[in-house]
């Protein structure tokens, strides 16, 4: 529509006495007498536009008894409202109906809760808290972008289907053409060399190994796009696909990494308080009190740093009972990260220097043996929101580590490669957007940060 102007921008402009044209939803439609008023929302403030419809305007009958959730255009002149709660409002010269909702439409005035309104997946985006959700989502995307690109590092999208199943955890989706109820048999089992690709291959569960490539061309990397894990894990905190934020640095080690992540971190919370007060405001209002203090916290202190030793002492000092048992070698939980980073330090919280046997393959090996130069960053809330790790550039070592964990080499002989010639310390992490978001809104389920939620069972829309 020619002239059209977000409601946003027609709020911060305030140029009262101008013609504008406006178009989106009704959020409620007021017939009084001689006059209407309708809550007008075009998703893009949290705050809509009330527009006034004099009875004399041509249909008034037809738009005073408009449905919520109708989609319409109004065209006429800022004023300042002498309503409480806000500034202008819009006197109507004409309004252009494009659809009459029906009286079912499930979002009426009242409020809804999160686990109705994963219900209505296609709807829920247009109520104040999805909208407010959803804008912070797409900012903190872009904030990621930039963040990268003022530090000169590239951006590289790896491939979505792989061979690889880079965490060796099993938990790759199969992506396959062949008949599920009668494949091609050798042996008893499917003959994948007579499947599309010739080989078994899935959905990317990090693009980890093709970024080191990457970063071993252009010394500085970062990735972000979806990423897929069969585990079936139905927690607040996991999703079948997410998306993740992979940086990897060549010449670097693990100090350089955990500095890259807090930098980061303390970029995006900066970014969001500048750049999206409103929505801020909003989340600390109606999700979690503690919110824009939280995130200033983490925008002015230094993060901690603990060993996994260290760590594990703490645990087993504290005097709350957890579920799952603490000694040097587990793996830690949920529960425990949280009582680190919630109880120990308040705050985010580095893990560094895990056991090997609990981590990937592809991590560098201490020189005591039974430790990897891994990071885990904790943080209140959320528990790990960053994984990463300086990664084995030694091609012996590397080599007799993939043996000792029964890590077939022959579909990453091309990663091995990257041992060969060339190889360097190099360093990166995953940061998972979903959780950053779970951590930046204060909202409690990752179904209600992601558009639409892919969990077991789950993936109608
Ligand atoms: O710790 P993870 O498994 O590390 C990797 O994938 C490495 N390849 C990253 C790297 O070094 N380049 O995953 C990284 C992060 C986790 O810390 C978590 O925030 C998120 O990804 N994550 C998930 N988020 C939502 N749902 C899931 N199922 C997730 N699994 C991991
Ligand atoms: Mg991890």
């Amino acid at each position: 529509m020619t002239g059209r102007v977000r409601i946003k921008r027609l709020l911060e402009q305030g140029l009262v006495g101008t013609e504008v044209t406006v178009a989106g939803w009704a959020r409620s439609v007021r017939g009084g007498k001689g006059v209407a008023f309708i809550a007008l929302n075009d998703g893009s403030s949290l705050n809509g536009i009330q527009v006034v419809v004099d009875a004399a305007l041509p249909r008034f009958e037809e738009i005073a008894r408009l449905g919520t959730g109708s989609s319409l255009a109004v065209t006429g002149i800022l004023t300042a409202s002498p309503a409480a709660g806000q500034r202008f409002e819009l006197a109507a010269l004409s309004v252009t109906i494009y659809q009459n909702a029906s009286p079912d439409y499930p979002l009426q005035k009242k409020r809804h809760s999160f686990e109705y309104l994963r219900t209505i997946a296609h709807l829920r985006p247009r109520t104040n808290t999805f909208g407010a959700l959803f804008r912070v989502r797409s900012f903190l995307a872009q904030a990621v972008h930039r963040f990268f690109a003022q530090r000169g590092f590239l951006y590289v999208q790896t491939p979505i289907i792989t061979a690889n199943d880079c965490e060796g955890a099993g938990e790759l989706f199969r992506v396959t053409t062949l008949d599920p109820v009668s494949p091609p048999l050798v042996k008893g089992k499917a003959d994948f060399s007579a499947d599309f690709f010739g080989v078994p291959t899935g959905l990317t569960v990090s693009g980890q190994l093709e970024g080191e490539l990457f970063a071993l061309a252009f010394s500085d990397i970062y990735t972000f796009g979806p990423t897929f894990r069969a585990e079936n894990s139905n927690t607040p905190r996991h999703a079948a696909e997410f998306w993740m934020i992979e940086p990897e640095m060549a010449f670097a080690d693990l100090a350089a990494d955990a500095a890259l992540a807090e930098e980061f971190l303390r970029y995006l919370c900066c970014q969001l308080l500048e750049e999206c007060p409103e929505e801020l405001e909003f989340f600390n209002r109606q999700v979690d009190t503690g919110l824009i203090e939280r995130i200033r916290t983490v925008a002015e202190t230094k993060f901690q740093l603990m060993e996994y030793g260290d760590a594990i002492r703490e645990l087993q000092k504290a005097t709350v009972p957890f579920v799952y048992p603490v000694a040097w070698g587990v793996d830690l939980q949920t529960e425990h990260e949280r009582y680190l980073t919630e109880q120990v330090v308040n705050g985010p919280l580095f893990v560094i220097n895990y056991p090997k046997e609990i981590k990937a393959f592809y991590m560098r090996q201490n020189d005591d043996g039974r430790t990897v130069a891994a990071m885990d960053l904790l943080v209140p809330k959320v528990g790990e929101l960053i994984g990463g790790s300086q990664r084995e550039e030694r091609l012996e070592l590397l080599e007799r580590r993939m043996a000792e964990m029964g890590i077939a080499t022959e579909g990453l002989w091309w990663y091995l490669d990257s041992r060969r010639w060339g190889s360097c310390p190099h360093a990166g992490f995953g940061l998972g957007f979903e959780r950053l978001i779970i951590y930046l809104t204060g909202m409690e389920n990752i179904r209600d940060v992601i558009p639409f939620p892919r969990t077991p069972r789950h993936a109608e829309f």
